[in-house]
């Protein structure tokens, strides 16, 4: 691996990706209709979701940056010279940015994503940036288990990063089971920085995911939009709205596409009815407190090492280390 701005590709994708049309066509024929959320995320819905993040009600993303922002010298302390950053979902530059220029002599930025035009522009913008660091960008679906490609700097610790509170979007039995892969990717010693949404008052969780502009209700409908665009779909997006809640007793955001009236609607050559008030699972967003995410990460084969929050407790992030039997699977 040369030095200087360097930038290495790797693509990883399976080809046979789970297609939109296989999914939203099994999904609309269960009994509760449900379309995974990782479909939210064509072009259109990035752009939306981008909008999202600069929200003032939703505070996440924020947060999160003023709390890196604020601890980059102890995390970067922690991590130590000449470890290796993974960044799971690699577009999100700015925050990797905060952490890359505190880190001392970073051997590697592996950003990882399943969106390879993306991923490339996002890594080629870091490899300009950072002239003296290692760019090797992975093309993976970084949720199932895939294997790294040989990586510089061998005495360096393995960082996975995985910012943003992304691991609220697993239900949690699938939130351990992502980080035990995690866990396995990273090698024993591996460290790990997660971005974790906290449980907090309704209002404040029930008021993020309903702004007042309307961007996060058309973030969710653009998963019909997508449906009409893509798969020969007649949805009428005027006959269906956003529903967004925060549920205390399940500790969790759950968001919907709810049906106004008694319909049908043809999507890639069937015909799907719809009863007036049925609702579409769209997304969970799953909130802990420090405690509760400690011990998701102990079953899962990390140490919690450490959390760190902001002044009113709306955010962490969590430093884990992979120890443990998942490291055995
Ligand atoms: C990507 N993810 C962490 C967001 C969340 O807060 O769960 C997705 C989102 N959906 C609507 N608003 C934000």
């Amino acid at each position: 691996m040369p030095d200087g701005g360097s930038l290495a590709f790797f693509d990883l994708s399976a080809a046979e990706e789970e297609s939109f049309r296989d999914a939203v066509l099994e999904g609309l024929a269960r009994p509760q209709k449900a379309i995974p959320c990782k479909f939210l995320y064509d072009a259109k819905g990035s752009a939306l979701f981008a909008k999202i993040c600069k929200l003032p009600e939703y505070y996440p993303t924020r947060t999160e940056i003023g709390i890196l922002e604020k601890n980059a010298l102890e995390i970067a302390r922690r991590f130590g010279r000449g470890c290796r950053l993974i960044d799971l979902g690699g577009g999100e530059s700015r925050k990797a940015r905060i952490l890359l220029q505190a880190l001392e002599n970073p051997a590697a930025y592996v950003p990882v994503d399943i969106s390879r035009d993306h991923l490339f522009e996002a890594a080629k913008c870091v490899a300009a940036d950072f002239p003296f660091l290692p760019v090797i960008a992975v093309c993976a679906d970084y949720t199932g288990p895939f294997a790294l490609p040989p990586l510089p700097g061998g005495e360096g610790k393995r960082v996975g990063f995985f910012p943003g509170s992304t691991i609220g979007n697993f239900e949690p039995h699938r939130a351990e089971v992502f980080l035990a892969q995690c866990a396995r990717l990273l090698g024993r010693g591996g460290e790990m920085l997660i971005g974790v949404d906290l449980k907090k008052r309704k209002d404040v969780l029930d008021c993020a995911y309903n702004d007042c502009q309307g961007v996060t209700a058309l973030f969710t409908l653009n998963l019909f939009a997508r449906i009409n665009r893509e798969l020969s779909g007649d949805l009428d997006l005027a006959r269906y709205r956003h529903l967004a809640f925060y549920n205390e007793a399940l500790g969790r955001i759950e968001i919907y596409i709810e049906s106004l009236c008694d319909q049908d609607a043809r999507v890639a050559g069937r015909r799907i009815r719809f009863a007036r008030g049925e609702r579409i699972h769209t997304e969970y967003s799953y909130k802990y407190t420090l405690g509760e995410f400690a011990a998701l990460a102990r079953r899962a084969g990390f140490a919690a090492l450490a959390a760190w929050t902001d002044a009113s407790l709306l955010f962490s992030v969590h430093h884990l280390r992979a120890e443990g039997d998942a490291l055995r699977a």
